[in-house]
């Protein structure tokens, strides 16, 4: 019994893995092939007085053996934990990587800024459909079927003649007008779409605000106050703002308007291409007979309407040469405004 002891314990020192612990408990204290156990199964066989006798001592082994195993697989699992610690050891003190933060479109960033310059004027920002129908893109806009200024918007159509990609945000001043009641004050920024070839200063898809304000007393004088405190509000305290006669069907009189040069302040440079003025937009007070289509009675409600392209004071603002860029999604381009 004592050798037997000895052997099991001296083994049991030596295992490393706990495959090789399970291996030494069925070899010890296994019910089929334990020596220890078959030690205790035999004690009937033996006589009284020594069944007794070996009988206590064999148990004694039996639980010493047994503790010995349960220290030993303690041990050998905290030295497995300690050394899967040490292999998944993690370094708290490397910088962590750094996630790419997005922002804001030029374009987005300046469509804000026109927002804010109207609200601060009074005016209320709303949103119309890009697929628009012929009536509201063209005919409630004195653009009747066979009218020479449709040549100058050449049309995307979705149903040929009836269902098209706006052509301009104009049709929004019939959008306003059917829903409210005057005054209005209202501006409404948004993307348009033209079959153009496209260039540096040309694309098929770009965006316009509309300006509408429709009121009892209301003059040019007034539209021209409105774009020329816009004009400053976004170039400079110092601009000054030219108009130009001009043609739009749902306007009368119709005008054009400019602002003096930001590069050259009007003496004339390239970017203004020696003019000393910069185009900005289209405008004009509201025709009668655009009116009258919305039940606006035009003895009483007059007002003007403007439209600016966005791309172009966004161009002007950053010092961009080609509008290609705003679509591109080129990072290089894109980061430089975040
Ligand atoms: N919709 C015109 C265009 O795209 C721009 C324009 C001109 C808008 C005169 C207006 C306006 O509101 O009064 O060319």
């Amino acid at each position: 019994m004592a050798d037997l002891r000895e052997r099991a314990s001296a083994e049991l020192a030596s295992v490393e893995t706990s495959e090789g612990l399970e291996d030494w408990r069925a070899r010890y204290l296994g019910r089929e092939r334990g020596e220890l156990t078959a030690v205790l199964k035999g004690l009937g066989r033996l006589p009284g007085d020594d069944r007794k006798r070996v009988g206590q001592a064999a148990n004694e082994v039996k639980t010493e053996l047994e503790q010995s195993l349960e220290a030993r697989r303690s041990d050998l699992r905290q030295r497995e934990q300690a050394e899967a610690l040490d292999r998944e050891r993690l370094d708290v003190t490397l910088p962590g990587r750094t996630v790419q933060r997005g922002h804001t479109h030029p374009l987005s960033l300046v469509t804000r800024d026109i927002a804010r310059i109207f609200r601060q004027m009074g005016f209320e920002v709303f949103q119309g459909p890009e697929v628009e129908t012929d009536y509201y893109n063209f005919q409630a806009l004195n653009i009747p079927q066979d009218h020479p200024a449709r040549d100058m918007q050449d049309t995307f159509w979705v149903q040929p003649g009836q269902i098209l990609l706006r052509t301009q945000t104009s049709p929004n001043q019939i959008r306003l007008m059917e829903t409210m009641r005057p005054p209005v004050r209202a501006i409404v920024p948004g993307r348009v779409y033209r079959n153009e070839a496209i260039d540096a200063s040309h694309e098929a898809v770009f965006h316009q605000v509309e300006g509408l304000l429709i009121d009892e007393t209301c003059t040019m004088a007034d539209l021209r106050g409105v774009v020329s405190r816009f004009a400053r509000e976004m170039f400079g305290a110092n601009r000054r703002v030219r108009f130009r006669p001009s043609y739009f069907p749902f306007t009368e009189p119709s005008a054009e308007f400019d602002i003096d040069c930001i590069n050259c302040d009007g003496a004339g440079c390239r970017l203004c291409k020696y003019s000393g003025w910069l185009e900005m937009g289209g405008s004009g007070m509201v025709h009668p007979k655009v009116l009258r289509g919305v039940n606006y009675d035009p003895a009483i409600y007059r007002g003007f309407a403007f439209g600016l392209g966005i791309e172009r004071i966004a161009l002007l603002r950053y010092g961009i040469d080609d509008i290609r860029y705003f679509a591109e999604n080129d990072l290089r381009f894109l980061r430089q405004f975040s």
